[in-house]
């Protein structure tokens, strides 16, 4: 029996990749088998004439899964733009049997599975002649979220709208990660506070700038996945 879950952030470029890496890097460092997938990435660059998915390429090296990044995705675009517009561009639509089954083949190989959404919760896989919301995915490999936020002054406001918009589609989140967090900082620890007076929800983990590990217990960390 395997375990997974969805990390989604209250946006693009707010840490979901880095935190993702430490917590598979937590895991594993538990001899734990974990492994990580990202249907869908865009914004892949070339790195000596192959084409390198670089979220996976990340989470890969920092927690050393011996697995070609380019396999721990479905679909993979250059153009660095929504994965919906990058599929236009380059005529290959993303197919939700394609991302279900390649989830089910990863949660055979893995106890823990942990999945990264692209950008925020609001994010168009697919907009062409049919609509397919990240939300869509989500749902359809029945996984709980895990929000990755930033600590700084925007917080509240993003966070709690995320998990609300992802409560109201029937979606369960599990808790949220503030990334960037100083422990020094009243505001970041005033965010902390209010985030999870306002949601209700455990802020599990805070995230230092450069952190090298996620500071959680592994059992703590293990009990946010849910059976796949
Ligand atoms: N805690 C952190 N310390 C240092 N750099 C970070 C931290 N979190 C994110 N970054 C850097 O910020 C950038 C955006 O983070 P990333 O994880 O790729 O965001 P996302 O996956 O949400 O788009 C990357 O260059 C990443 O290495
Ligand atoms: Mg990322």
């Amino acid at each position: 029996m395997s375990k997974g879950i969805f990390i989604t952030g209250t946006g693009t470029d707010v840490g979901k990749t880095y935190v993702t890496g430490l917590i598979v890097k937590k895991l594993r460092s538990s001899d734990i088998n974990a492994g990580y997938y990202k249907p869908a990435l865009s914004g892949a660059e070339f790195v000596g004439g192959k084409l390198i998915p670089g979220d996976c390429k990340f989470v890969a090296d920092i927690a050393g899964l011996p697995i070609p990044p380019q396999a721990l995705t479905s679909y993979m675009y250059e153009p660095a733009v929504s994965p919906h517009l990058a599929a236009q561009i380059e005529h290959r639509p993303i197919e939700p049997d394609v991302i279900l089954a390649d989830f089910i083949k990863f949660s055979r190989q893995h106890d823990f599975i942990t999945v990264e959404g692209c950008g925020g919760i609001v994010c168009p896989l697919r907009l062409d002649d049919k609509i397919l919301m990240q939300t869509d995915i989500i749902k359809l490999l029945n996984l709980d979220l895990l929000i990755v936020s930033s600590a700084e002054l925007g917080s509240i406001n993003s966070a709690v709208l995320t998990v609300r918009y992802a409560e109201s589609l029937g979606i369960t989140v599990n808790g949220l990660i503030l990334n960037n967090y100083d422990d020094t900082n009243f505001l970041h620890k005033d965010n902390r506070n209010s985030i999870q007076r306002i949601t209700k929800l455990p802020v599990v983990a805070c995230v230092a700038c450069h952190a090298a590990h996620l500071d959680m217990e592994t059992t703590a960390l293990c009990n946010l996945y849910k059976e796949v």
